[in-house]
C-alpha cells in the first residue's frame, strides 16, 4: 500500500467511523425481550430496564396479545398506585412501538384491572448521558499566564472561540477526508 492508499484507508475508516457512531444510536428494545408483556411468569420489567441504557430516538416495542393487554403511558403518581384512568397516551394494537423523544422517566402500565399491580409496568429512564465533554465542562486554557488584566468577557469569548475551532476543525478533517478520497 502506498502513501496515498494508507491515506485513502484512514479517510475511508473515518467517514465510515463516523457514521457508524451516528448510526448506533437508535436501538429498538422489546419489552420483557422474548417473554414480551404480558402478567405471566411475573417478569421483572424493572430488572429488564436497570440493564438497558436508554437513548433519545431509541424505540421502546411492547409485543402482547392485544384481547388480554394494553400499554398505557401514565404519570409518576398514577404509575406509583397503578391508576389506569388518567392516561397520557394509550396503545392497544399488540405491536406498539414508542420512539423516546425526551430525557427523564416514562412511565409504562398495562390497564387491564390487577396487571399493573401484578408488575406488568416499565419505567423507561433516559438519562442525560454526556456522551460528548461539552467545553464549560473541560478545563479553561490559559493563553498566557503573565497576563492576568484578561477581563473575564474577554475569557469568555475566547472559550467560545476555541468550542468554534474545536467544532470547526472536526468538519475540515470530516472535509479532508472526503477529499483525499475523491483525489
Ligand atoms: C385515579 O386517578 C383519578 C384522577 O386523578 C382519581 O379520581 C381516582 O380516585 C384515582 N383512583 C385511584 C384508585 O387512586
Ligand atoms: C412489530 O413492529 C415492529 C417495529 O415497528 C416491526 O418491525 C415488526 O415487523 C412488527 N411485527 C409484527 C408481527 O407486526
Amino acid at each position: 500500500m502506498g502513501f496515498s492508499g494508507f491515506f485513502r484507508a484512514l479517510a475511508l475508516v473515518t467517514i465510515f467511523g463516523t457514521l457508524l457512531v451516528s448510526k448506533s444510536m437508535a436501538v429498538v428494545y422489546k419489552v420483557g425481550d422474548s417473554t414480551g408483556w404480558t402478567t405471566i411468569g411475573n417478569f421483572d420489567y424493572k430488572q429488564w430496564a436497570a440493564t438497558k441504557t436508554f437513548q433519545i430516538g431509541d424505540v421502546i416495542l411492547f409485543q402482547y396479545s392485544p384481547q388480554f393487554h394494553n400499554v398505557m403511558q401514565v404519570t409518576h403518581p398514577d404509575y406509583q398506585s397503578c391508576n389506569a384512568s388518567n392516561p397520557i397516551a394509550t396503545h392497544t394494537t399488540g405491536n406498539d412501538s414508542i420512539t423516546i423523544t425526551n430525557h427523564g422517566h416514562h412511565f409504562f402500565l398495562c390497564g387491564v384491572p390487577g396487571h399493573c399491580q401484578s408488575g406488568q409496568k416499565v419505567d423507561i429512564n433516559v438519562l442525560r448521558a454526556a456522551l460528548v465533554p461539552t467545553p464549560s465542562v473541560s478545563p479553561t486554557p490559559t493563553p498566557d499566564a503573565t497576563v492576568p488584566s484578561t477581563p473575564p468577557s474577554g475569557a469568555a469569548t475566547l472559550d467560545a472561540m476555541a468550542g468554534l475551532l474545536r467544532k470547526l476543525g472536526f468538519s475540515m478533517a470530516v472535509f479532508a477526508a472526503f477529499v483525499s478520497v475523491l483525489a
